[in-house]
């Protein structure tokens, strides 16, 4: 074993992360002696690099795309957020067992309580998409209370099989329901990866929204996307989708390196200059 704690991230590609960024910030803030390094693993490598990571020393790490349903499936316990989600993005070991969490519901949640505290007031909500992400945002608009939670999804299959995992109080619905959809959801969220640098915008017709609801997208690579703007324009209440990604890093962290380290505005920043750079790769984890 190491002296000091090392974690790591791994992904296939992995050196556009920003968890390495992120975890660095917080070892240098709290003056921890421990790694955290990106690690690229090919899929036919990640069940032998995770049978050995107590043998390599490591204490724990970040799981990321395409290795989630992965991981799931080799640890030896799991998270009530991971068990209902089906994805594993967090290793760590208690007892010498392997544990997997999944910390984006978590990182979801938190950044919306920190940047607009009353989002969750009303009941209704409108989900955007039935991919990955989606399942993360469900299962934390489910702990939250919601009552009514709507997915729409282009392909409404997708959306179906969600409604069937998630159960009472989910409906899935046509890409065209989106207008009426829109009128009483007191809650949007865009969880496609349509506004991402590089791919078309998802525009849908505001016009027919509710005045009080709040719009967020998990989507951070443009901070502000064409989506978010739109709704700006329209006086709703908006939050961007960046500190997701810093929120959901914190219980790794914390499982890792046994501090709960803060999400600051330094932090944000941070991440914000490396967005700005010209090889930035677009949004990662
Ligand atoms: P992730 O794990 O990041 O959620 P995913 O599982 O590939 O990624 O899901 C991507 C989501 O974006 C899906 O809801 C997808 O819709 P489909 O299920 O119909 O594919 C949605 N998406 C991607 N491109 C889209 C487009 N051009 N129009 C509408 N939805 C799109």
């Amino acid at each position: 074993m190491a002296d000091h704690p090392k974690a790591f991230v791994t992904g296939f590609p992995i050196r556009h992360s920003r968890s390495p960024l992120i975890h660095g910030y917080w070892l240098k803030k709290y003056g921890l002696e421990g790694t955290y390094q990106a690690i690229e693993i090919a899929p036919e490598g990640f069940t032998d690099f995770v049978r050995s990571l107590q043998n390599n020393g490591y204490t724990g790490g970040n799981v990321t795309i395409p290795h989630k349903e992965m991981a799931f499936a080799l640890c030896k316990k799991r998270d009530s957020a991971a068990e209902d989600i089906g994805a594993v993005n967090t290793l760590w070991f208690e007892d010498g067992e392997l544990w997997g969490g999944n910390t984006d519901a978590y990182g979801f949640l938190a950044n919306l309580d920190a940047k607009d505290p009353s989002w969750d007031n009303g009941d209704k909500a409108l989900v955007i998409g039935a991919g990955g992400a989606s399942r993360a945002v469900i299962y934390a608009l489910k702990q939250r209370g919601f009552s009514e939670i709507r997915i729409v999804n282009r392909t409404v299959e997708r959306a179906q099989a969600l409604k069937d995992r998630f159960g009472q109080g989910i409906t899935a619905h046509e890409w065209q329901a989106i207008p009426e959809l829109l009128q009483d959801a007191t809650f949007i969220v865009n969880t496609t990866s349509l506004g991402m640098e590089g791919k078309d915008d998802l525009t849908i017709d505001l016009s027919f929204v509710n005045a009080n609801a709040l719009l967020t997208d998990i989507v951070y690579a443009p901070l502000e996307t064409p989506l978010l703007k739109a709704a700006r324009a329209h006086g709703l209440r908006t939050v961007d989708g960046l500190g997701m990604l810093l929120h959901q890093a914190v219980p790794g962290f914390q499982h890792w390196f046994g501090i709960t380290p803060e999400v600051t505005p330094e932090l944000r920043a941070l991440i914000l200059a490396d967005m700005d750079r010209p090889t930035h790769g677009g949004q990662s984890r």
